[in-house]
């Protein structure tokens, strides 16, 4: 079974990350994966931090001369912070000379408050250091290697920011936005008006002392249909990608296509009409993608769409009242060095996710020790289909652009 999981604190000495299950035979370097890193650390509104880190994940076994062994990938990335936060996040035991760096003061909207009752932690760094979203620097580093799974297959993923606060970028089919674009612009849109009104709206947020949040979209493309099931609720596709994106920190929401706008909608103006189309390796094709490529918890062969919504940071300049969670003291919420909008790194953090479940459930389906052995799989099902359905002719009728 493909999984992975992460270790590490936010100024603690590092990261390690363990991803299990990739075959062997995939290409796979430091370079590649510290791409993706860069691209997390990038965005407008982010805090201090970035301008610490450069982070690096070096490999530390499954990989040799440059592709995976089939055996766990391990990764360590350094706090290069750390630095910083030494004998307040040591390891070993300390002595009461030494600045702990104690958080008694809770911030509302983080983990603090809930996180002190539940591990009676009359500290709170014990929680908020693992609550950071730092961790999600091992998401990307797992997600690299998910990804590089996923290009061997040619499935490619995207991201792009739709909207900060009230700003809201044009409803453009995902099939038409230039993601080369998207990828060199620092609020992650192609339309450069959109992206001059969400860098102000960033900046208005950060003169008025309060931070701003969003909602970005993962796209998936060259997703074969029939990951995931019908069958059983924790199979389903949709559920297992709703999961993934809500596990980020900070992310409220999460849409499979247009679910939320199309219930404003008629029904008939919200499914996706199947016609013959011979040339399409399924052999039909479907005239819309109102379902973000998911029916009954399969992919359906369409590119995978995924809306994710993203609160405003908790952590303001201008903090909220709050209390001592130690004496009941009403005092301010603590300001610690913090991001103003986190939308645009949220957008890579959302393609580790998606590259993760998409990893697992073509493993599920398609096996394989090696990836050779994992794509003749793949493409002896996709053949499959050219017997399967046996279209006559193509009608005319409703031509929705997919
Ligand atoms: C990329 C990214 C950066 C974040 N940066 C901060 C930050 O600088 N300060 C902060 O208070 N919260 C930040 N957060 C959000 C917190 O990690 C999150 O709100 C907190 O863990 C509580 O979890 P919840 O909001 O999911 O309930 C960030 C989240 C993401 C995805």
């Amino acid at each position: 079974m493909f999984r992975f999981l992460t270790s590490g604190e936010s100024h603690g000495p590092g990261l390690t990350i363990i991803v299990e299950g990739i075959p062997a035979g995939v290409p796979l370097t430091e370079g590649y994966i510290a791409e993706q890193l860069a691209r997390r650390q990038r965005g407008y509104g982010r805090g201090g931090r970035m301008k610490i880190e450069t982070d690096f994940a070096e490999i530390r076994g499954g990989v040799r001369h440059g592709e995976t062994l089939g055996s766990p990938v391990g990764m360590a990335i350094q706090n290069k912070d750390f630095a910083n936060w030494q004998g307040a996040m040591d390891v070993g035991p300390v002595g009461p000379e030494v600045d702990q760096k104690e958080n008694t003061r809770v911030v509302p909207g983080h983990a603090d408050f809930p996180g002190a009752l539940k591990y009676m932690a009359h500290d709170m760094r014990n929680v908020l250091e693992r609550a950071s979203a730092r961790e999600t620097a091992a998401r990307v580093a797992a997600g690299a290697v998910a990804r590089a799974f996923l290009d061997e297959l040619g499935i490619k993923i995207h991201s792009r920011v739709v909207s900060v606060g009230s700003i809201t970028a044009p409803d453009t089919p995902s099939s038409e936005i230039d993601w080369d674009v998207v990828e060199e612009c620092d609020v992650r849109t192609d339309h450069p008006e959109t992206a001059e009104a969400f860098r102000a709206a960033i900046d208005a947020a950060k003169a008025d002392r309060t931070t701003i949040g969003g909602v970005f979209q993962v796209v998936a493309e060259g997703v074969p249909v029939g990951l995931g099931s019908h069958i059983q609720w924790d199979r389903k596709l949709d559920g297992m990608l709703a999961q993934a994106m809500m596990s980020i920190n900070a992310v409220k929401g999460v849409e499979i296509g247009h679910g939320f706008t199309n219930t404003r909608r008629p029904g008939r103006e919200v499914h996706d009409v199947v016609v013959p189309a011979p040339d399409d390796p399924r052999r039909f094709r479907q005239t819309s993608n109102e379902a973000g490529g998911i029916e009954g918890g399969m992919s359906n062969g369409n590119p995978i769409v995924v809306h994710v919504a993203i609160k405003p940071i908790a952590t303001m300049t201008e903090p909220l009242p709050s209390v001592d969670i130690n004496t009941g003291e009403v005092i301010e919420a603590p300001y610690h060095r913090s991001d103003i909008c986190q939308v645009p790194p949220a957008c890579v953090i959302g393609e580790a996710m998606m590259a993760q479940v998409l990893a697992l459930t073509l493993l599920e389906k398609f096996g394989g020790d090696h990836i050779s052995e994992t794509r003749r799989n793949l493409d002896g099902y996709v053949a499959s289909h050219q017997e399967f359905g046996q279209p006559a002719s193509v009608p005319g009728g409703d031509d929705r652009s997919v």
